[in-house]
């Protein structure tokens, strides 16, 4: 079986959802169930006995080391993180705790069962960490794209504690042998992103008649890639990827925040348009983000020539099936709209002037 870490989260569950899709190989899912957690992107598996779901802490050493020895994984599958920029700029402790310690108390519990394995199941077992493009800091108009030996250079609290944990990672193979592989992916899109992210806020604040929040110029550029392409990578990446290496994943699809948000607001307009105008109208630009990163692009030639991934969608057949959901998925939505979420939204975007 394999075990996999935030597995209740946006790509975590699309992972595992597909996963069981394509395998017959259980999942241990194991998740905190913080605010960005939630089983309801897990409802199909309900009665699906290859999934067990147990809540847990990655900080947890003994519960980590007592599920090892249990189930014997002959992977693990790392996303569980922090992994909201804004959030942590308000709060960066969660996220060194998180991202930077739990990484380490993950590494160390499987270090500790790794070396117990013997034959086969030593050499076969591998350690996956899923990283972000966020780790090389931000390029300029017309830099190169972040290749896998672009230096490190992170500018927010939430990359710092990803750029650490990757170090961690790294320095687990180097000094100790164990197999790791890490991707560093850019954007993601899709079902069940958790509507404190630019694509979900804008659909679901379009929809409720709020206003689109564009932070500064809106002239910021993301590599956007549709959730389930980050999927097949990760899978392609555990089953050919070399123990210790690096891959960069991304979608060649370098756009800015503005037209993003314009790109969904025309698709609302055709798919459920409004009784006057247009969802543009709705569009605010806001105080930027601080430290806000200029341009992330991903040069993803070494996935794709030494092991043959390339992503399924375009921008524009993913985006269309991403707002196809969220309006056929009105319910989940709402669900994760709750108490948390509202204090959230308060805090980051009530008494906000037009700039
Ligand atoms: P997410 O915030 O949606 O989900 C994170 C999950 O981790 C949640 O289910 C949460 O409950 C769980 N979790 C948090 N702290 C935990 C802890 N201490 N112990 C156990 N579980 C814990 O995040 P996501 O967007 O799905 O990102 C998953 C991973 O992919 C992260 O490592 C992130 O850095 C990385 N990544 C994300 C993107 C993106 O665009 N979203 C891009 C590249 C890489
Ligand atoms: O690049 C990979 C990273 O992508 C992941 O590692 C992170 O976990 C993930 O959250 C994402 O980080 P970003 O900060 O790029 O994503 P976010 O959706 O928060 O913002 C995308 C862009 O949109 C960014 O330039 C900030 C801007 N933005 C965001 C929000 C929430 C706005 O203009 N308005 C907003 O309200």
């Amino acid at each position: 079986m394999i075990f996999v870490t935030g597995g209740a989260g946006f790509i975590g569950a699309n992972f595992v959802l597909d996963w069981l899709a394509q395998s017959d190989e259980p999942v241990l899912n194991y998740d905190k169930l913080t605010y960005a957690g939630n089983l309801n992107n897990l409802t199909s598996l309900n009665h699906d006995k290859r999934h067990v779901f147990i809540k847990g802490d990655i900080n947890d050493n003994a519960q980590l080391l007592a599920l090892f020895f249990e189930y014997q994984p002959r992977a693990i599958l790392h996303f569980a993180a922090e992994s909201h920029v804004d959030r942590s700029i308000h709060g960066p402790a969660a996220f060194v705790t998180t991202n930077v310690n739990g990484t380490f108390n993950l590494l160390e519990a499987a270090r500790s069962y790794w070396m117990t394995l013997e034959g086969e199941a030593k050499t076969d077992f591998r350690f996956l960490h899923v990283s972000t493009d966020e780790v090389y800091g931000t390029l300029e108009k017309d830099d190169p794209a972040f290749s896998e030996t672009t230096a490190y250079a992170p500018n927010s609290p939430y990359s710092a504690t990803k750029a650490a944990s990757d170090h961690m990672v790294r320095a687990y193979h180097h000094t100790y042998g164990l197999p790791v592989l890490t991707t560093n992916c850019s954007n993601n899109y899709g079902p069940y992103h958790f509507p404190e992210k630019l694509i979900p806020l804008i659909i679901a604040n379009a929809r409720a008649g709020k206003d689109l929040p564009v932070y500064g110029d809106g002239l910021q550029v993301r590599d956007w890639l549709y959730v389930k392409d980050h999927c097949t990578a990760i899978r392609r990446v555990l089953e050919a990827g070399k123990p210790g290496e690096t891959y960069n994943v991304g979608g060649w699809n370098e756009q800015t925040n503005i037209s993003v948000v314009h790109t969904l607001c025309d698709l609302l307009d055709e798919l459920q348009p409004k009784a006057q105008g247009s969802y543009r109208d709705q569009i605010k630009h806001i105080t930027d983000r601080p430290g806000h990163d200029r341009r992330y692009a991903i040069d993803a030639r070494k996935i794709e020539k030494e092991l043959g991934w390339k992503p399924q969608e375009t921008f524009s057949t993913g985006l269309r099936k991403t707002v196809e959901w969220y309006l056929a998925n009105d319910a989940w939505t709402k669900q994760v709209q709750s108490g948390e979420y509202l204090k959230w939204v308060a805090m980051q975007y009530e008494d906000e002037d037009e700039v």
